[in-house]
């Protein structure tokens, strides 16, 4: 018999704090219009005492409740990150301690907006091989404490949280199809010359511009319109879902404009898209599975329904997915 994988269980955690575009214009020269209209972008949330893998613990606490799984059950975790506590130990080992996982494997995936994308499709291939049959993989970050509030055209763009699915063994399929590129040639247009976001969080106010994030977002932008788009037609094509059989569309959360021509390109409707990008911003790894499961939680996904996912990030990767929840 066949082993699959599918979604179980999700969860997602964001800080309390809210920082708006107008508490932003307080102290650069930027506006409300202005971010809304080139983003889509009203506010972000903003971890001030949590880490990026105290954010990863508790979503992926919620996505074990949901799963109706133990943490002791749990064959693997998979953390994609850009903000990682630290470079070592890695932030899937802190959270496998967080949740007491005693002695599941654990390791970062560092693959930027991607990396929730990348860490599925490294689950689904151990699932289906049959060496694993429950794995956490989570998109946690702490991006604003990784960008230089002093670059009108970054800082504006990023906020902080965690989304977590658990990935379990089915004998039908749950994930339909998923792919995953990157093209190093382009590393130069989003980087930066990490240190970890815990330590680059006590230089805030010492801020040195190659320890932060730098992009060349109009570079960016004309890149990701296109393979977005690609790599969702791509994904949903794979599984066979026609334009009427897609329920939803999780695109990651970078820009509204991007999400508009992926929707366009596969022939849906706005309402069909789901966004989580105007009250939290761009969350990077976590975008994705913190829009999943909030529409699980508001019932908006359910049981049966198809998914195209797709996203684009620094690296430069990008990717997508096709499943049935
Ligand atoms: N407020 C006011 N003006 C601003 C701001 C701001 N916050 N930021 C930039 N500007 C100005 C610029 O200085 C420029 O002024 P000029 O014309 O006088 O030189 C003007 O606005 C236009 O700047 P652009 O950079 O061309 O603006 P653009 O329309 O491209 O929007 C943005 C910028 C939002 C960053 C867009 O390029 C984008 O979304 N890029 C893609 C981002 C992305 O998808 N990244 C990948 C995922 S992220 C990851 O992997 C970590």
């Amino acid at each position: 018999m066949s082993i699959y994988s599918r979604f179980t269980g999700t969860g997602s955690y964001f800080p309390p704090k809210i920082m708006t575009n107008d508490d932003i214009a307080k102290f650069l020269d930027t506006s409300d219009e202005w971010i809304v209209t080139r983003t889509g972008i009203k506010q972000r949330h903003v971890a001030e005492d949590e880490s990026c893998s105290d954010m990863a613990a508790e979503a992926g606490k919620k996505a074990l409740e949901m799963a109706g799984l133990q943490s002791n059950q749990l064959d693997a975790i998979i953390v994609a990150t850009l903000s990682p506590d630290t470079i070592m130990p890695s932030t899937a080992c802190r959270v496998q301690y967080k949740l007491g996982a005693k002695t599941c494997m654990a390791f970062d995936i560092a693959a930027a907006c991607s990396g929730f994308l990348y860490g599925v499709r490294v689950a689904d291939g151990m699932i289906r091989s049959g060496s694993a049959k429950n794995i956490l993989v989570i998109g946690a970050e702490h991006l604003t404490a990784c960008v230089d509030w002093r670059d009108r055209s970054t800082c504006i763009l990023f906020g902080d949280g965690a989304g977590a699915a658990v990935v379990s063994a089915d004998t039908a399929p749950g994930i339909k199809s998923i792919f995953n590129y990157a093209d190093g040639e382009y590393g130069e247009l989003l980087k930066q010359d990490n240190l970890g976001s815990q330590y680059l969080k006590k230089m805030i106010n010492e801020p040195a511009v190659d320890h932060m994030i730098q992009m060349k977002g109009n570079d960016v932008f004309k890149i990701a319109v296109r393979a977005m788009a690609d790599a969702a037609q791509e994904a949903a094509d794979a599984a066979g879902f026609s334009s009427d059989q897609i329920d939803w569309m999780i695109p990651h959360q970078a820009n509204l404009r991007i999400i508009d021509a992926a929707a366009k390109r596969l022939g849906l409707d706005k309402e069909k898209v789901i966004i989580n990008l105007t009250n939290y911003g761009n969350t990077s790894a976590a975008t994705i599975p913190t829009a999943l499961d909030q529409a699980v939680r508001d019932g908006r996904i359910q049981r049966g329904h198809n998914v195209v996912s797709a996203a684009f990030g620094g690296g430069l990767t990008w990717g997508s997915m096709a499943f049935t929840f």
